[in-house]
């Protein structure tokens, strides 16, 4: 297949073609050097994201130390304001933190344990999710992980024979970040809800790329991040707690930024925040704030359900090309399921990535899988080029 076929496989009317998002290519420089399908590792950078890290600089070229208070702490409330507003959230319900894990921290040393112990996860999830509670299996805790059948997707009634009365929490990813399959949210925070245990949703693959509304999909804590479909970089996680349990909330990791009167410097005494951001800790990375504003504006202006609606279209593309080469791929059956992470399962990944990098073509890979993961930003074009290039590389192997 040569890159001039490429429209034969979805032969697109206008409105599926989605001009008005492809004109975003523009804020990408990247993407003019670069066939760019990493999404899911990290998002492109926008000149919007470069023009925030240029004026923080300005700032604290300008104002110094005085730049904290209004306008420093005025970008970090516009973070939170833009977040909220993404997953159907309250302003109070959310928090930021430098990265996932250590957002886990505090939200699992805030659990109580006593009476149940058990921590649920799915063997599919990311790493860093399980190591939280791993780790603290000398206090007593227990985590126990639900199998998935085929290293693709993990049914929620599986969830169902090991969540029991002694579950603390369900802690599980909404896409998995090997396969891009989009579990059923509901269903699993159901049957946490059933026996008294809370849902802990990991987003960091969702957040950006599919719509979330945490209220509708009952979600106790969701944790995500900046750096892969929000192209806001590293530095800055984002934090949700459901409205009710925030009071209850009182984790044994702490910092002045989580005190309810933070200037007010009492160091005899601490006093949690009222609202989510009781669970944060000390100074944020102001940059990371900035870069990740610009990356939200762009999310928020062309909205998650088109960039979904174009991202499905991309994947479903891909897929359908890698098919017709006679890859296997390690995509769910479902399209309504699928998410925009692609792993074509070809030997030897890593030379293949080698191999598309020398050609300008940015990819990832797995353990035994290739990973393409195409966003809103990228062309059924680019798809051609890519499957073109995977193709001449197995040749070259012949
Ligand atoms: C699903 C998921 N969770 C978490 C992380 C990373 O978390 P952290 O911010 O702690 O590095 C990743 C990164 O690749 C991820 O894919």
């Amino acid at each position: 297949m040569t890159t001039s076929d490429s429209r034969k496989h979805f032969p697109a009317p206008n409105a599926l073609e989605h001009p008005e998002l492809v004109a975003y290519r523009a804020e990408f420089p990247i993407l003019q050097r670069k066939t760019y399908l990493n999404s899911c590792s990290l998002g492109a950078l926008s000149t919007r994201s470069m023009q925030g890290i240029a004026t923080f600089m300005e700032m604290w070229n300008d104002w110094g130390a005085h730049a904290w208070y209004e306008i420093w702490l005025g970008e970090i409330a516009k973070t939170r304001e833009k977040f909220a507003s993404l997953i159907g959230a309250q302003l109070h319900e959310v928090a930021i933190a430098p990265n996932v894990s250590t957002a886990l921290t505090s939200i699992a040393t805030a659990l109580d344990y006593s009476k149940r112990n058990k921590v649920i996860m799915a063997d599919m999830d990311f790493p860093t999710l399980a190591y939280q509670w791993l780790v603290k299996e000398r206090l007593g805790i227990e985590s126990q992980f639900v199998s998935s059948p085929d290293r693709i997707h993990t049914p929620p009634e599986l969830f169902e024979d090991v969540v029991d009365d002694r579950t603390a929490l369900v802690a599980t990813s909404r896409v998995f970040y090997t396969s891009g399959y989009i579990q059923d949210v509901r269903a699993v925070a159901d049957i946490a809800h059933k026996h008294g245990a809370y849902i802990l949703i990991d987003d960091y693959q969702g957040t950006g790329q599919i719509p979330m509304d945490v209220v509708g999909m009952d979600i106790d804590f969701l944790v995500t991040g900046t750096l892969k479909w929000l192209m806001g970089g590293p530095g800055l996680a984002l934090v949700y707690i459901r409205e009710g349990l925030i009071p209850h909330l009182l984790p044994t990791t702490s910092g002045w930024f989580g005190h309810r009167e933070q200037f007010q410097f009492k160091t005899r005494e601490f006093e949690f925040r009222d609202d989510a951001a009781r669970i944060e800790m000390g100074t944020p990375s102001i940059p990371s704030i900035y870069a990740a504003n610009g990356g939200l504006d762009i999310i928020k202006e062309i909205s998650v359900e088109s960039i979904c609606e174009r991202t499905r279209y991309l994947t479903n593309d891909l897929i359908a090309r890698a098919r017709e080469n006679g890859w296997p791929v390690h995509a769910p059956q479902e399209p309504e399921r699928r998410s925009s992470i692609v792993m074509l399962g070809l030997e030897r990944p890593d030379e293949i990535v080698k191999g598309l990098v020398a050609r300008n073509i940015i990819t990832d890979y797995r353990p035994g899988l290739l990973r393409v993961s195409p966003y809103f930003y990228n062309t059924i074009e680019e798809n051609a080029i890519v499957i073109d290039a995977i193709s001449e590389i197995l040749a070259s192997r012949k």
